[in-house]
């Protein structure tokens, strides 16, 4: 079976194709790095040639509701009508666990990209999962100052190459519509992980400064609310790993 994975140089795209070549398929990998934009499509309908299967898994970085609405809405659609186009028989794509609950700019996108998902014309499976264990330090990055105002939220957060396993198998399965959320083992505060995260020397050092944040993500929306599978390494365990 051919399968591509778009966004399979990121974060947790590397670890989607590890997975799937763990399992004994070589997966085809769109980016802009390989030749492939997602966006204007060139290099689409070539990369997709023979493919049954697609991961989606690719991003832009920004908090920016406007950014984020554009990016997901335009590479939603393009690569939805080439996988049609192509005779995909499965897109998997990956999203997050409170996505239609926290207001954020960056959901505005990610429900965006769910909606076009489950009104296009190939048989799907969304995973929504919870952060990684990398958003800490993605977050920090993007708060400029002496000082990193951190929100008061509740995370579960879960490692990337448990959600990449996670996503090869679903691509390997049948469409199932709406998996069971994935987390993390255990809950956190991300205002603990990222003070962790700076004394373990993984992030700039810097005092944390919580602050309660409206729009759903302080009262805990970024939790699971059902059953669901759960990653086994936790946040402390992925610090001391040495590529953390
Ligand atoms: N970070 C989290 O905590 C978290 C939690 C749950 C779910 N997610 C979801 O996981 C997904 C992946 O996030 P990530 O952090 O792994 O992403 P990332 O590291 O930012 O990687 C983004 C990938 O998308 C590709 N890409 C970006 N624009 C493209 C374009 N126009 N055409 C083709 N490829 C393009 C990039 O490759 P090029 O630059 O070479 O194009 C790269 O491979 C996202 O949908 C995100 O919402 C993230």
């Amino acid at each position: 079976m051919r399968i591509a994975v778009a966004g399979g140089t990121g974060v947790v795209g590397r670890h989607v194709v590890e997975a799937l070549r763990a399992r004994g398929y070589e997966p085809a990998v769109l980016s802009r790095a390989t030749g492939v934009d997602l966006a204007s499509g060139a290099g689409l309908d070539a990369a997709l040639l023979g493919a049954e299967t697609v991961v989606d898994v690719a991003n832009i970085d920004t908090a920016s509701r406007k950014a984020a609405v554009t990016f997901f809405e335009r590479t939603g659609r393009t690569l939805a009508a080439a996988a049609e186009r192509a005779g995909v028989r499965h897109l998997v794509t990956l999203s997050i666990v409170g996505v239609d609950r926290v207001r954020l700019g960056y959901y505005a996108g990610k429900l965006r990209q769910e909606e076009i998902v489950r009104e296009g014309a190939v048989p799907w499976t969304i995973l929504r999962a919870t952060q990684f264990h990398e958003f800490a330090g993605q977050f920090l990055s993007g708060i400029p100052g002496p000082v990193a105002v951190v929100p008061t939220g509740r995370v579960q957060p879960v490692a990337a190459h448990e959600v990449g396993e996670a996503l090869a198998d679903l691509a390997l399965g049948a469409p199932r519509g709406m998996a069971p959320e994935l987390a993390g083992p255990r809950v956190e505060s991300l205002p603990d992980m990222a003070r962790r995260l700076i004394a373990a020397g993984g992030a700039r050092r810097r005092p944390v400064l919580p602050v309660y944040l409206p729009g759903g993500m302080s009262a805990g929306g970024l939790l699971p609310t059902g059953p669901g599978p759960r990653g086994a390494q936790t946040f402390d365990e992925w610090l001391a790993t040495p590529e953390a």
